[in-house]
C-alpha cells in the first residue's frame, strides 16, 4: 500500500493524485482521496486501480481544498471492495484516515470499541485504528490530533503508517510510522507526505527521514516530528537525487521495457566512483571499518524474490574470491527458525525497496544476536539501510514496474564489489587480479546494450509462444539462479507455470516433467576456461531433447558446438564466467515482458503483486 499526503496548496486533489499515480506501483487494489474543504473532509474511493479513482472524481468532483490524504492499497485485511477502499471516517465524519500495514491487536481493539457503541463499516483494520483515534480525540486527546496520534499509536502492534486529517485542524496533516516506511517532503509554502520520495519528486527534492515510532505534524510552513510520547524528535534531512523524468517512461510503451533498457546505465551507475585508477576499491560510504569487516567468518545473505536471486549469485562470487563461506537464506525463513549468528557473521540483507518487512524484521533479529548487518539498497532514505550498520547503494534509480529487472542487474554489480572488497582488506586476491576483474566488470554495460541491440529474434519467439502453458528453466553455477529468476518473470509477468532447476538436479525427478514439446530455456556456461561445466550441461540438453524437450539456448558468441542441440540460440557477448549473469538474465526478462505483453497483460503491475511488501 501506498500513502501520499499534503498540507497547503491550493490544488490539494491534483497533488495528492499526482503522488498516488508515481506510488501506485506499490500495491493497486483499490484507491482513495480525502481533502478538507471549509465545509468538512469529503471522500471518494473507488476498488480497482487508480483510474477507477479518476473516474470518478470526473463524474463526482470535489471542491478545490489545500489539504488533501490520498491511498492505493494492497489488500490484507478485507478484499479490495469500495467499501474496504481507505481513507476510512471516524468522529462523526470529522476525521478521515488512511493506513499501510497490518495492526495486529486489532481484533482486540475492535471488541472494545463495538462494546462502546462503535459502528463498523468495513472489515479493515484500519478503520478500527480511526475508530480508536477518534474515540481519544473526543476523549483523553482532548481535541489535539497530534496528541491523540501519539495516544493511539502507544495502544497499536504491529506495523502500520498512518495518516489523518480532521475538521478541526485545517491546513495539518498528522502522521505516524512503525515499521512501515514515511518520507517527508519540504516545500515552499507547502509540505509532503509519501510512502516513498516518488509521492512528492515532483514537487520538491528536499526530504526527510524519519525514525521508528515517530509522529509528525506538517502544515504549510512547520514540520513537527515527535516520539509517541511526545517528546520532540529530529528527522535527517535528504537530497533526492532522481528526478521526475526518471521516474517517467521515456517513450517506451512501459515502465518494465524501459528499465530493462536502462540495464546498462543501472550497472555502469552502480559501478561509478567505487574504485580508483589501481583498481583499488573505495567503499568509504559502508560506514563500517575494514577492521570490522576483517573480523567475519561468515556471511548470510538475506533477501526475498528477485534480490534473492541476486544474493545466489554473489554466494558464487564471494565464495570463489574471498574464500568466506557465504549462506543465502530467504528473509522469513531465517528469522523464524533458530539461526547460527554471531558478531562474526556479517548478514547482507539485499533489497531493492529497502522496505520489505520480511528482510526488515530478519535483519533486526539478527543485530539483536549481535550480527553486523551491511544492507545492498537501491532506495535512500528507506528503512532498511537506516537500521543497518552498513549500506551499499545500487545506482539503478526509480525501479517502478513491479517485478524487478534493472535493480537485479544492480544488486549483483553491488555484490560484486562487496565480494572484492573484502577481498582486498583481507588480502585474499593480488592487487592485479582484483584490477583485472573491475576492467572485466566495466566492460559489462557495453555487452549488455549489445543483448539489447539483439533482442528482436527473443521478441520473436516470445510472440510465437504465447500460447504456453508451462516453460522450465535450466542453469548450472551462476546459471542456476539465472534460471530462477527467468522462471520467476515469466510466473510474475505472463502467468505461466514456470520453474527453475538446476540442470544437474534434473535426472534425480523433475526430468519427469519432460515431454514432447516441452519448451526448456537452458543458460549455458561458457566453453572457455579450465573448469567450465559446458559439456556437463550439454549432456543435460541431450538428455531431455531425447525425452521430447524442445531446448532455448542461451549461450556465449562463439559457442558453435551448441548449436547443434537447441530449437533455439540467443548468443550473449563473451565474459568472464562469474560476472555471466548480467548478460544472460537480459534475454529472459525480455521474452517474459514480450510474453506478457503479447498476452495483453500488464507488465507494470502484475495481478496479486505488490513492488514493496510491507507485510510479514
Ligand atoms: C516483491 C516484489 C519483487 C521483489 C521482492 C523483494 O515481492 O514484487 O519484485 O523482488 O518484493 O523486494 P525488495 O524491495 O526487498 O528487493
Amino acid at each position: 500500500a501506498a500513502e501520499s499526503g499534503l498540507a497547503g496548496s491550493h490544488g490539494a486533489l491534483d497533488v495528492v493524485m499526482e503522488g498516488l499515480r508515481r506510488l501506485e506501483y506499490r500495491g493497486y487494489d483499490s484507491a482513495g482521496v480525502a481533502v478538507l474543504t471549509p465545509e468538512g473532509i469529503q471522500v471518494r474511493k473507488k476498488s480497482g486501480k487508480l483510474a477507477n479513482l479518476t473516474a470518478e472524481l470526473e463524474a463526482s468532483p470535489l471542491p478545490a481544498a489545500s489539504t488533501g490524504i490520498g491511498h492505493t492499497r494492497w489488500a490484507t485485511h478485507g478484499g479490495p471492495t469500495d467499501e474496504n477502499a481507505h481513507p476510512h471516517l471516524a468522529d462523526n465524519g470529522r476525521l478521515a484516515v488512511i493506513h499501510n500495514g497490518i495492526i495486529e491487536n486489532f481484533a482486540e481493539l475492535k471488541t472494545q470499541l463495538l462494546a462502546a457503541g462503535t459502528v463498523f463499516v468495513s472489515e479493515t483494520d484500519t478503520e478500527v485504528a480511526a475508530a480508536l483515534l477518534g474515540s481519544i480525540y473526543r476523549g483523553e486527546g482532548a481535541g489535539d490530533l497530534a496528541r491523540s496520534m501519539q495516544l493511539a499509536c502507544q495502544q497499536l502492534e504491529g506495523a502500520f503508517t498512518l495518516l489523518a486529517v480532521h475538521n478541526d485542524s485545517p491546513g495539518t496533516v498528522v502522521a505516524a510510522r512503525r515499521n512501515s516506511p514515511l518520507v517527508v517532503g519540504l516545500g515552499e509554502g507547502e509540505n509532503f507526505l509519501g510512502s516513498d520520495v516518488s509521492g512528492f519528486i515532483d514537487f520538491t527534492r528536499r526530504a526527510v527521514e524519519l525514525g521508528q515510532d515517530q509522529v509528525v505534524t506538517i502544515t504549510p510552513d512547520s514540520v513537527e516530528i515527535t516520539d509517541f510520547f511526545g517528546t520532540p524528535a529530529e528527522g535527517t534531512e535528504f537530497h533526492v537525487n532522481w528526478d521526475a523524468a526518471a521516474a517517467e517512461k521515456g517513450g517506451y510503451d512501459s515502465f518494465m521495457e524501459k528499465e530493462i533498457n536502462d540495464q546498462p546505465q543501472a550497472v555502469g551507475d552502480t559501478l561509478l566512483g567505487r574504485s580508483d585508477a589501481d583498481g583499488r576499491l573505495t567503499l568509504d560510504e559502508l560506514r563500517v571499518s575494514p577492521e570490522e569487516l576483517k573480523s567475519v567468518n561468515k556471511i548470510m545473505v538475506l533477501a526475498c524474490g528477485t534480490s534473492a536471486y541476486a544474493g545466489q549469485v554473489a554466494k558464487y562470487a564471494i565464495e570463489h574470491w574471498c574464500r568466506l563461506p557465504v549462506e543465502v537464506e530467504l528473509s522469513h525463513e531465517f528469522r523464524y527458525r533458530d539461526p547460527i549468528v554471531d558478531a562474526n557473521t556479517l548478514i547482507v540483507a539485499i533489497s531493492q525497496s529497502g522496505e520489505t518487512m520480511d528482510t526488515l524484521m530478519a535483519v533486526r533479529y539478527a543485530k539483536e544476536q549481535g550480527a553486523k548487518v551491511l544492507a545492498i539498497c537501491n532506495t535512500n532514505g528507506s528503512t532498511i539501510p537506516r537500521e543497518a550498520d552498513a549500506v551499499l547503494y545500487t545506482h539503478a534509480g526509480p525501479e517502478i514496474a513491479v517485478a524487478s529487472t534493472k535493480a537485479f542487474l544492480a544488486q549483483i554489480t553491488a555484490a560484486y564489489l562487496l565480494g572484492l572488497y573484502l577481498a582486498q582488506i583481507r588480502g585474499n586476491k593480488f592487487q592485479g587480479e582484483i584490477k583485472d576483474i573491475l576492467a572485466d566488470l566495466s566492460k559489462v554495460p557495453d555487452k549488455i546494450q549489445q543483448v539489447l541491440d539483439n533482442s528482436g529474434q527473443i521478441k520473436e519467439l516470445a510472440q510465437l509462444m504465447s500460447e504456453t502453458g508451462s516453460v522450465l528453466f535450466l542453469g548450472r553455477h551462476v546459471g542456476f539462479p539465472v534460471a530462477m529468476e527467468g522462471a520467476l518473470k515469466l510466473k510474475e509477468l505472463a502467468y505461466i507455470h514456470a520453474e527453475g532447476f538446476a540442470a544437474g538436479e534434473l535426472k534425480h525427478g523433475p526430468i519427469a516433467l519432460i515431454e514432447e514439446g516441452q519448451p526448456v530455456f537452458v543458460v549455458v556456461p561458457s566453453p572457455r576456461g579450465r573448469d567450465s561445466l559446458h559439456a556437463k550441461v550439454v549432456s543435460n540438453i541431450q538428455e531431455i531433447r531425447a525425452r521430447g524437450a524442445k531446448t532455448i539456448v542461451i549461450a556465449e558468441e562463439g559457442d558453435d558446438a551448441v548449436k547443434a542441440y537447441a530449437e533455439h540460440i540467443f548468443y550473449v557477448p563473451e565474459t568472464p564466467p562469474l560476472l555471466a549473469p548480467l548478460l544472460t538474465t537480459v534475454p529472459l526478462q525480455i521474452f517474459a515482458c514480450e510474453l506478457a505483453t503479447a498476452k495483453g497483460f500488464d507488465v507494470d503491475q502484475p495481478r496479486n503483486l505488490a513492488k514493496s511488501v510491507t507485510v510479514e
